[in-house]
């Protein structure tokens, strides 16, 4: 039985047997024994007297056992029940010389370095947890809004997205002078770094379809919000339009985190105490204003701001900051593309709330969104969300033939590389939506944790594939 099946239902006088790494052993009688299974540990009480004194030794912060006793009310603080023990047999040692993880409080950084035994912390056990709960609140609310799960490659053969840098896939050997022809795909391919081209076909015939899956980036981006394997989540939607778009990704990201917020409450708890810790160590002015569940219910609860990139452009222009030259990246001109540090400050200063904007000029956006009857801005969207930025960002998709042809040949891409890409438009097209939601920056948002590597088990960023 696992220790929350033990916690939700128990059942008092019951001898039962629970099996998990020990946390802490206390005046060698109290052993915190925790299983992942929930964030609380297990008290077992044993009679140091009756047992064996070389077994004893063996009860170690980190070691693994099997222990089998009497579920009883607690009197101690702390917890309701306990397990008086009547046996216990050590599954694997942890010996306390060598052992890194000793309770006490461990930075976030060193547990970083050994990513291999950190899901053995309470925070991180918290973190994998509720990555687990968003993961599944995903599927179920696709599912239940009638989308198909669809499997865009991994792999591919089309360089169309123009998302960022990518990583070759070849089976050459190193220094060879063979061209990619005899490579074992017969050509050049890569990992993807979006199932979104491969999703608009899927759309175009089972009317909605969504990705979960991962997606690679080679830029040398070094921050708390960039990955090179992330893992993206991509609705793309037959007969939807911009505003359908932006109501559905509204829609789906208040699902998730109400999900998590009715279903995760005692790790989201332990992490709401660890965000509010780590705020009083900060300067005043970095603080949060929130603490974590109260920002995850007020965006739950609160209409996003829409509004267009021109107004956006003129907030900033005329905001405090850009008077006072205080932004790295003056608002100069309309056209220019927005920095983290104006997302922030519309998102986190000026309106306090989750805000999505649209309508984004042409030429700071990918080839496939739709273009206005402006000539000069697309039907581009992001969704910006306080602390984090850019958590999602989609269009309504350029379904006509002749327009999408011109601006596959502007940006350069050979159109024999994407004739598949353009036979959806020749063949039966119609308006049609999607967007894509970085799954990590969700989990980071719904965590309250500062730094993306936190929030995936074993993170992969320049200079940086261990594990
Ligand atoms: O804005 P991006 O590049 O958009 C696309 O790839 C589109 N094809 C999506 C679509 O319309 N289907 O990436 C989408 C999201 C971003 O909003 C961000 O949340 C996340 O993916 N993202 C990253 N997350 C972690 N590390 C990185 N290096 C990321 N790059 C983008
Ligand atoms: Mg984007």
């Amino acid at each position: 039985m696992s220790i929350k099946q033990v916690l939700q239902q128990p059942e008092i006088g019951a001898k039962i047997t629970v099996k998990g790494w020990v946390r802490s052993f206390r005046s060698n009688r109290f052993i915190a024994l925790n299983d992942g299974s929930c964030l609380a540990n297990m008290q077992c009480v044993i009679d140091f007297e009756k047992e064996d004194e070389k077994q004893l030794k063996r009860v170690t912060t980190g070691s693994c056992l099997a222990i089998t006793g009497v579920l009883t009310e607690s009197k101690g603080k702390g917890q309701t029940v306990e397990v008086i023990v009547e046996g216990f047999e050590v599954l694997g040692d942890a010996p306390v010389d060598e052992y890194p993880l000793q309770p006490k409080k461990h930075s976030l950084e060193f547990l970083r370095e050994i990513a291999h035994l950190r899901p053995r912390t309470n925070t991180f056990g918290a973190v994998f947890r509720l990555r687990h709960a968003l993961s599944f609140a995903i599927h179920s609310y696709f599912n239940k809004e009638g989308f198909f799960n669809w499997h865009s490659p991994i792999i591919t053969g089309s360089d169309a997205e123009g998302a960022g840098e990518m990583f070759r896939v070849s089976t050459l050997p190193n220094g060879t002078d063979k061209d990619s022809s005899e490579d074992f795909f017969g050509k050049e391919t890569h990992l993807t770094v979006s199932g979104q081209l491969e999703g608009e076909l899927g759309a175009m015939g089972l009317g909605k379809v969504y990705t979960f899956g991962p997606t690679f980036r080679a830029e040398n981006s070094n921050t708390t919000r960039h990955l090179a394997e992330f893992w993206m989540v991509e609705p793309e939607m037959a007969f939807h339009d911009l505003e359908m778009n932006i109501d559905l990704a509204e829609d789906f990201l208040k699902h998730t985190l109400s999900y998590v917020l009715e279903h995760c409450r005692a790790d989201l708890e332990f992490l709401d105490a660890r965000f509010a810790d780590e705020q009083k160590g900060k300067p005043t002015i970095e603080r949060a204003d929130q603490g974590l569940i109260e920002k995850l219910e007020s965006v739950v609860h609160n209409d996003f701001i829409r509004l267009s990139y021109t107004e956006a452009i003129d907030i900033l222009r005329n905001s405090k900051p850009n008077k006072k030259k205080k932004f790295k990246y003056p608002i100069t001109d309309w056209g220019i593309d927005l920095q983290s540090e104006h997302e922030r400050f519309l998102v986190e200063k000026h309106f306090k709330a989750p805000v999505v904007i649209y309508d984004y000029p042409a030429n700071i956006k990918a080839f496939y969104m739709r273009l206005n009857d402006d000539g000069k801005t697309v039907r581009a969207m992001d969704v910006l969300f306080p602390g984090i930025g850019e958590i999602a960002g989609g269009s309504q998709r350029e379904e006509r033939y002749d327009v999408l042809k011109e601006k596959v040949a502007a940006v350069g891409i050979p159109e024999e590389e994407l004739w598949w890409y353009l036979e959806t438009r020749k063949f039966g097209t119609c308006i049609h939506s999607g967007f894509g939601l970085g799954f990590e920056r969700l989990v980071l948002f719904a965590t309250g944790m500062g730094n993306i590597r936190d929030v995936i088990p074993f993170p992969r960023t320049p200079g940086s594939a261990n594990f």
